[in-house]
């Protein structure tokens, strides 16, 4: 490969929700990874292949995690064309297997949209220079499979100096979204993202005992990520089962024979460890050891819950009621409020949402006293609603909406 074509080893991106790098970073940081630098919507870091193979399956807040395989340095489309055209494709995946590529420019000095026509011609490019390459060596192509791809490929394309541009090219390691745990049969109403919710969650220390109450919690996401970081059960723990049951490839690192290869001598073991963990933690939830408290007055949602905990198999440490979040007292004198109230959104729903939010702020007041609560709550006039003095507020997104993690001490 000439100059132009740089390849990188033991380096990652993982990508998380815009908010949420921080969190993310300080997770990376525990599996031992080294050298992060976090941007927006991730962090990029070095790992060894045991620490890589510790965040994919044990990261609760990243979105997708990425093998960062080499940057290409050019000026040009063409010269992008014939550059990744010199990439050795077929020692990264058969000419038999699919895959599919995502484009994104990040931010530059010169515009990128002036240089480059849009992030789906550069997709495009990138996967005709693909399959020139294997038709130059084989006389035949791969396919692209939007779907279901073996590999699946970023490229992201950045400004340097002097009017030259990096395309960096990344393998998915999974394929798919990380905050899909895989514990929800279906998905009803607005639940939350997974890894969002495993965030807020994690601003208790995870070895508090104390009970933890989900007023309004649909189909309990929040206590769901809960239960998993308390009883130390990874996020990855369906996918994992669903390895063990069907022997197949679950992650696209066990597809292609690049990644198959670099990660050979660590990944069985790390399916065990992890295996082992959530076998485990599912035991530790069935001794009831931790007091998980769900109330919705929508009897819907709460079905979906109780369906996901019998799908996986948990039995234990919840106590799920469909009640008003109003008529509950708690008769204990500490805990942890965890709550993702409605935000309202629909036409005609604010003024009743206001009124919702300034009630609960009433009765966090005088019921939950000894209690911390977490409230997460849209930005803009809403949270004032609830009428007490927060003491930390976190910018986060939710999908597209901006929100804050809202932390009350109630005395
Ligand atoms: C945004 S959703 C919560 C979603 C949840 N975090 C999840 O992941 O599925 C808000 C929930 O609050 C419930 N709710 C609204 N008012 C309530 C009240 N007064 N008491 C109990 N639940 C209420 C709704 O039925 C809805 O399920």
């Amino acid at each position: 490969m000439t100059n132009n074509i740089e390849l990188k080893k033991n380096s990652y991106f993982a990508s998380c929700p815009k908010g949420l790098e921080e969190f993310l970073d300080y997770e990376l940081a525990e599996f031992g990874t080294k050298d992060r630098n976090a941007t927006k919507g991730g962090v990029n870091f070095t790992a060894s292949e045991g620490a890589a193979l510790d965040s994919l399956l044990g990261s609760r807040i990243a979105s997708r995690m990425f093998y960062h395989y080499c940057d290409i340095t050019m000026g040009s489309e063409q010269e992008f064309f014939e550059m990744a055209k010199q990439v050795k494709w077929e020692e990264i995946f058969r000419v038999t297997q699919s895959f599919k590529i995502h484009c994104l420019f990040g931010q530059g000095p010169t515009g990128m949209g002036v240089k480059f026509k849009s992030p789906l011609y550069l997709s495009q490019l990138l996967k005709d220079s693909i399959c020139d390459h294997f038709r130059e060596q084989t006389g035949i192509r791969p396919d692209v499979d939007k779907y279901n791809p073996d590999l699946e490929i970023l490229l992201h394309i950045s400004a340097t100096d002097h009017d030259r541009y990096v395309a960096k090219i990344y393998f998915d390691l999974a394929g798919f979204s990380l905050a899909h745990r895989g514990y929800r049969l279906k998905s009803v109403g607005a639940p939350l993202r997974e890894n969002l919710a495993a965030a807020m969650v994690s601003l208790v220390p995870k070895d508090s005992h104390l009970p933890i109450i989900d007023p309004m919690c649909g189909s309990g996401t929040l206590l769901m990520e809960r239960a998993l970081m308390s009883a130390n059960i990874p996020p990855s723990f369906m996918h994992l089962r669903k390895k063990e049951v069907s022997k197949r490839a679950v992650w696209n690192l066990e597809k292609t024979p690049f990644l198959k290869q670099f990660f050979a001598k660590k990944w069985e073991k790390k399916m065990d460890y992890f295996s082992e963990l959530a076998k485990e933690g599912i035991q530790k939830l069935g001794s009831d050891k931790f007091h998980l408290i769900g109330l919705d007055k929508n009897n819907f949602p709460l079905k979906e819950f109780k369906s996901s905990l019998s799908h996986c198999n948990i039995k234990g440490s919840f106590d799920i009621r469909n009640m008003d979040a109003f008529n509950f007292t708690p008769d204990f004198g500490e805990g942890v409020v965890f709550i993702n109230p409605p935000y309202g959104h629909r036409l005609g729903e604010l003024q009743e949402t206001e009124e919702l939010y300034h009630q609960f702020g009433e009765k966090l007041k005088k019921d939950y006293k000894g209690f911390t609560a977490y409230i997460l709550a849209p930005h803009g006039g809403l949270h004032k609603k609830i009428g007490l003095r927060t003491s930390r507020k976190i910018p986060v997104f939710n999908g597209n909406i901006e929100c804050r993690i809202l932390e009350y001490k109630l005395y």
